[in-house]
């Protein structure tokens, strides 16, 4: 391998080891995301889709696949029914937890609504069982509708354990093995069994992809607080804002003195938040070292996945594997592998001119504006309208004033016009 390969991160050189394969997927994901009769099925899935995201759980599939000696062409079925799992996922887990920023675009459940979201998510869970069906393998279907299982169970876990100061560290690796770390241990794991690997194989595979995947979430739980927002393409402080009850807060709360505990109490038990919580809520993380116990944390995960592949056998994709344990834990955040620009949702029209001209909009991140907070109140130019759903010939273009979902629209495409200085009708 020469230098330059070796300098690569681990994920962009599984990447390029996978180039093929993952082409494949990727027309495979196209080609299964199209809807005969509801459009709004392929326009929300491409949103989400064309954005982009790692990759990193198919990836997994077709590297160990490969590690496991399989020559055939079902690992690209797989490794499609895999991130079509984790796309449904991320539309279901957007609304409920009302994010509003996804993979550097504006979430689904804002542009369009949690109820397409919702059942686009259940069509794309339904269109993995179909992909996987045609394997012809019924120990991946047995492995696959498990894990689909395991991750609702660990989101309905999340919903009433996430709020409660008494979630102890073990409750809180409980939601993460099913949420997170289920998907990551399927994932590896049908890559070994299409292969016909042995049990212990198998196993091992399984048990990488488990410490792998708690060790990744962790990881993103940490990056909530101190993540770079042009990164990760997600808002810092999600988790604390939905009050979610994550490692880095729970030992902090294990250490609070009794003015702590209230302040806990107050934003997190009863949702009582206001402006300075969240940078006070970090100085204590800061304070108690609870950040850098994370982190620790997350290393032992990752020490348990390089362990598992010890008995694994030699081949190129093996060192990626262990060097993407230890990069998981150190990222600041992995690359998009296909991040693609966002054009802004709307359409600019001159008031001077007759015909819409569409003005493609990348604000640089220093515009962008936090969702929900955009105010409406003074005849705008020029007309701004939602592209989607809007026409500015369909009817007057008055009175001046955004509705609530479209100041929310608006506000999350993250045009560099002020909404103060746009209109709708
Ligand atoms: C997001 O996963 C959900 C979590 C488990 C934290 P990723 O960070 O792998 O998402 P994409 O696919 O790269 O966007
Ligand atoms: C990730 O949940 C797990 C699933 C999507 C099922 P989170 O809510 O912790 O992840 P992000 O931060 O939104 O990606
Ligand atoms: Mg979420
Ligand atoms: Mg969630």
């Amino acid at each position: 391998m020469s230098n330059s390969e070796n300098s690569q991160k681990p994920h962009d050189r599984m990447a390029s080891f996978l180039k093929d394969d993952m082409e494949a997927v990727n027309v495979l994901i196209r080609d299964r995301m199209a809807s005969k009769h509801a459009p709004r099925i392929p326009e929300v899935t491409a949103h989400l889709v064309d954005a982009g995201g790692k990759r990193l759980r198919p990836m997994l599939t077709l590297a160990t696949a490969h590690l496991c000696g399989y020559d055939g062409p079902y690992h690209i079925h797989l490794a499609a029914t895999v991130e079509f799992i984790h796309t449904a996922t991320l539309l279901h887990d957007d609304v409920v937890d009302e994010s509003g920023q996804r993979r550097g675009r504006p979430t689904a459940n804002l542009l369009w609504d949690n109820k397409s979201s919702v059942l686009v998510g259940d069509y794309l869970f339904s269109r993995s069982f179909q992909l996987m069906v045609e394997t012809g393998s019924l120990r991946v279907l047995d492995i696959l509708s498990n894990a689909s299982a395991t991750i609702a169970e660990g989101e309905v876990l999340q919903l009433t354990a996430s709020q409660d100061l008494r979630t102890t560290e073990e409750i809180y690796l409980q939601v993460v093995r099913g949420k997170t770390a289920a998907l990551f241990s399927a994932a590896t794991e049908v890559g070994g069994v299409i292969a016909g690997a042995s049990d212990a194989h198998v196993a091992a595979l399984f048990e990488y992809g488990d410490a792998l995947g708690v060790a990744f979430q962790i990881v993103d739980d940490l990056l909530d607080f101190q993540g770079d927002e042009k990164a990760t393409g997600k808002n810092v402080g999600d988790d604390f804002r939905e009050r979610k009850l994550t490692m880095p807060l729970i030992k902090a709360v294990a250490k609070a003195d009794a003015e702590e505990h209230a302040f806990w109490q107050r934003t997190i038990e009863k949702g009582k938040q206001q402006d300075g919580d969240l940078e006070h809520a970090i100085s204590l993380l800061h304070k108690h070292g609870a950040l850098e116990d994370t982190k620790t944390a997350a290393r032992s995960e990752a020490a348990r996945a390089k362990a598992a592949l010890s008995t694994l056998p030699e081949h190129p994709v093996k060192d990626m594997l262990t060097d993407l344990a230890d990069y998981v834990v150190e990222r600041i955040t992995l690359r998009a592998a296909r991040r693609v620009p966002f054009d802004c949702q709307f359409l600019l029209r001159q008031p001077t001119n007759q015909d819409d001209s569409i003005a493609a909009c990348r604000p640089p991140p220093s515009q962008r504006r936090r969702l929900g907070t955009a105010q409406s109140t003074s005849p705008p130019t020029p007309t701004f309208v939602p592209a989607c759903s809007f026409r500015p010939t369909e009817a007057p273009l008055e009175p001046w004033r955004w509705t609530a979902q479209e100041r929310l629209r608006h506000s999350a495409c993250h045009c560099a016009v002020p909404p103060a200085t746009a209109q709708s009708r």
